[in-house]
């Protein structure tokens, strides 16, 4: 892309996004009066759109989870013809089942940069997951790499939303909705079946998703922490209204039950021109996030990090958390101040948006990731427990790193392209060599 292009695309970002308040009703319109006063479907829809829902939920789930958006657009999405099978690339969905399911600890560097021209969806590379698409179960985790901006292009999950997680390079999303902006340090989320197309704001952009298959994420309960903290519901920015009216060819990828499939429109489906409802997509800034931590001694369990979650029929048993190591202070007394050592029943894919973890000497590195899979052992490494464990406890700042988690109830399963990479570190097991016996009875 050329760097004429990607100031275009920083142009259109200014100033996009307004205040949502996370999960509510709320509305946009990108010309006075698009939007119909007091009912969602009038006989004849303002300006001469077409009303059209999109249900994120089912109609009659509880009102808490319900999901739906009301669009009024300059073609109704059903004017299209028929999908297609296309290439699906490195893109893999549930049911995983190229290999088996692996207890090791693993870990790998960032993926390669792309050699050829190469757009968002291009660049999805699978690491694997859990679940079934088909029964909207379950999770998956992608990377993705990418050199140019969609072009004439737009996609759409209909197996889950995707929660995307730059690493590096700003994007641009045009959605139905809007637009957003999404630097390394936000996190933005495109809801089940919203179309979007993907611009670069700079050269390359590399980063994260995790592909949410099950219940759309929210905001989890405080408890006893109260009205506030964790991720505030004001920080979450919803688009302002904006529409693409060209009549042109514009190709479609859906996913669909793990496959991409695709049909060329003879316009934009990126035509909605005023919304109402509270299945929208979002940006988080994520250094907005109120940590919460000890004042006395011992640590929270890294629960009290989760910024979302995406509950599943049994009460506090997610299918998938969002979980976010922000900067904060540790003060703990007499407190050994790193992720302890643990054995997990949920299964935790860590990555790191930049800087360093504190639980990690080396090895762990921007855009690279770790799998600790279901009840695998794992905790600090040998040089940073030995360190921890001599630390002067004065009150520190830990103000040098990004890192996240996608913690899920289920165990992940990698893809073939995964297990093989060459990107995957032998001998990560060595970081936990060495540890010195002092056992002294
Ligand atoms: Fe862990």
């Amino acid at each position: 892309m050329t760097g004429t292009a990607n100031e275009q695309a920083r142009k259109a970002a200014e100033g996009l996004a307004h205040s949502s308040g996370f999960g509510n009703e709320h509305s946009s319109e990108a010309v006075p009066g698009a939007l119909p006063v007091g009912r969602n479907s009038p006989q004849r829809a303002p300006l001469g759109l077409y009303a059209e829902q999109l249900s994120g939920s089912a109609f009659t789930e509880p009102r808490r989870h319900n999901r739906r958006s009301w669009l009024y657009r300059i073609r109704p999405s059903a004017a299209h013809p028929p999908f297609a099978r296309a290439n699906r690339g490195e893109i893999r969905s549930a049911p995983f089942t190229e290999c088996l399911p692996d207890p090791n600890r693993l870990r790998w560097d960032p993926l390669p940069e792309p050699t050829d021209p190469t757009d968002f969806v291009d660049g999805l590379w699978t690491l694997g997951g859990n679940g079934d698409v088909t029964q909207r179960t379950g999770m998956a985790v992608h990377l993705y790499h990418a050199n140019t901006s969609m072009a004439r292009r737009v996609f759409g999950d209909s197996d889950g939303e995707l929660l995307i997680v730059p690493e590096r390079g700003g994007l641009l999303l045009r959605t139905e909705f809007g637009l957003l902006r999404a630097e390394p340090g936000h996190v933005a989320l495109i809801p089940r079946g919203v179309r979007f197309r993907v611009e670069l704001l700079d050269a390359t952009a590399r980063g994260y998703v995790c592909e949410n298959y099950g219940r759309p994420f929210e905001l989890p309960d405080l408890g006893p922490i109260g009205a506030n903290g964790l991720a505030n519901a004001r920080d979450f920015l919803a688009p302002t209204a904006a529409y693409e009216d060209v009549e042109e060819p514009v190709e479609v990828v859906n996913k669909f039950c793990g496959h991409l499939w695709t049909a060329t429109y003879d316009h934009s489906p990126l035509d909605v021109v005023a919304w109402h409802g509270n299945h929208v997509p979002y940006v988080y800034d994520l250094r907005r996030f109120n940590v919460i931590g000890t004042i006395s001694y011992d640590h929270p369990d890294p629960s009290i990090f989760t910024v979302l979650t995406s509950p599943s029929d049994t009460p506090g048993l997610a299918g998938v958390d969002f979980v976010v190591f922000a900067p904060r202070w540790l003060v703990g007394e007499d407190t050994f101040r790193p992720p302890y050592f643990h054995r997990n029943v949920m299964s935790e894919y860590m990555g790191l948006i930049e800087g360093a973890y504190d639980a990690k000497a080396q090895g762990f590195v921007p855009g690279g990731g770790s799998l600790h899979n279901m009840m695998s052992a794992h905790g600090p490494d040998r040089e940073t427990f030995e360190r921890a464990s001599a630390a002067e406890l004065a009150p520190q700042k830990i103000d040098d790193g990004l890192a996240f988690m996608f913690e899920t109830r289920w165990p992940l399963t990698l893809t073939e392209q995964a297990r093989d990479a060459d990107h995957l570190q032998r001998g990560y097991d060595g970081v936990w060599q060495g540890l010195q016996r002092h056992f002294r009875p």
